[in-house]
């Protein structure tokens, strides 16, 4: 058998402890993104072993918290990928206006930024009255932050840049109030919004819907993981259903490709087939 690292046997102890004292389970996140995620933890905490680390996951809440902070990454924005909503305009709309009421699963919404920009999209699209949003993630402090609602105004010019490359014809302040330091979303975008905790590796099916996005989350799965969660969309969603994974993802390696026809394959917005 061959040697393992140290600290690769360490790094999978420490995941076991997280889980079996927290219930997190990263075990099946890609090696690469875990070690990176812990290496910077430990050179933040001075730590000089992962055993180090775990000792102090296992006995301290604070820092376990902030390990699970630094795993889940949270990076987004509004109208991320314009290019992407621009196809959920030309693509996806269509389709979406033949339903009488609508269901949409942004898994992994981070803060919020996606779940708002889609709000604001269905709205000129006149959809948003007939839709049910469920924005999920595992981060509770990010959930948090995304049913506030409210933003750092540093970044509202890229924002408003990026709804404007997304095919927005509106004003995009019109969505906004401001004050010195923020921007706050409208009440009226947040009304269909309903914000749960749910995690994509331990928990089952949220809800049964129309459309699915899950963007720049399974990047940090393995392949295993990946193809399990694959089946977990599959499932959730009704017959001809939407995918949208954007750019990074891919499902081409998954059990269920097969069971979807591309509607943009650039974006990667997949459409489920009708089951005879
Ligand atoms: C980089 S953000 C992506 C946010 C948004 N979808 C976007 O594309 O801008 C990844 C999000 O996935 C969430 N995440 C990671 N693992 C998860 C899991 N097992 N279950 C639910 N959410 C998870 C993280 O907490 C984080 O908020």
């Amino acid at each position: 058998m061959k040697d393992r690292d140290a600290s690769d046997i360490e790094i999978t102890l420490l995941l076991e402890a997280v889980f079996q004292k927290y219930g997190y389970d990263f075990t099946q996140y890609s090696e690469a993104h875990v070690r990176r995620r812990i290496m910077n933890r430990m050179s933040l905490s001075h730590m000089n072993t992962v055993s180090e680390l775990q000792n102090a996951v296992l006995h301290d809440e604070l820092i376990a918290a902030k390990l699970l902070q630094d795993l889940s990454i949270t990076v987004t924005e509004m109208f991320r990928d314009p290019g992407f909503y621009k196809s959920v305009r030309e693509n996806v709309i269509p389709i979406l206006k033949t339903y009488p009421f609508i269901k949409i699963w942004h898994a992994g919404c981070s803060t919020g930024e996606e779940a708002y920009s889609m709000a604001v999209l269905l709205k000129e699209e006149g959809l948003y009255d007939r839709t049910t949003i469920y924005a999920t993630d595992f981060n509770q402090q990010a959930l948090n932050q995304a049913k506030e609602g409210i933003f750092s105004n540093e970044m509202v010019k890229e924002y408003t840049l990026n709804y404007q490359l997304s095919g927005g014809q509106e004003s995009f302040a019109g969505y906004y109030t401001a004050d010195s330091e923020h921007v706050i979303m409208n009440q009226a975008l947040k009304k269909n919004i309903v914000w749960a905790n749910h995690n994509l590796v331990t928990d089952s099916m949220f809800a049964e819907v129309h459309m699915i996005l899950c963007r720049n989350v399974l990047i940090y799965f393995d392949k295993a993981l990946q193809n399990k969660v694959q089946t977990l969309f599959y499932e959730s969603l009704t017959n001809g259903g939407i995918l949208c994974l954007g750019s990074k993802e891919s499902i081409r390696f998954s059990e269920v490709f097969d069971a979807y026809s591309e509607l943009d394959k650039k974006q990667r917005i997949f459409k489920k087939k009708y089951k005879e």
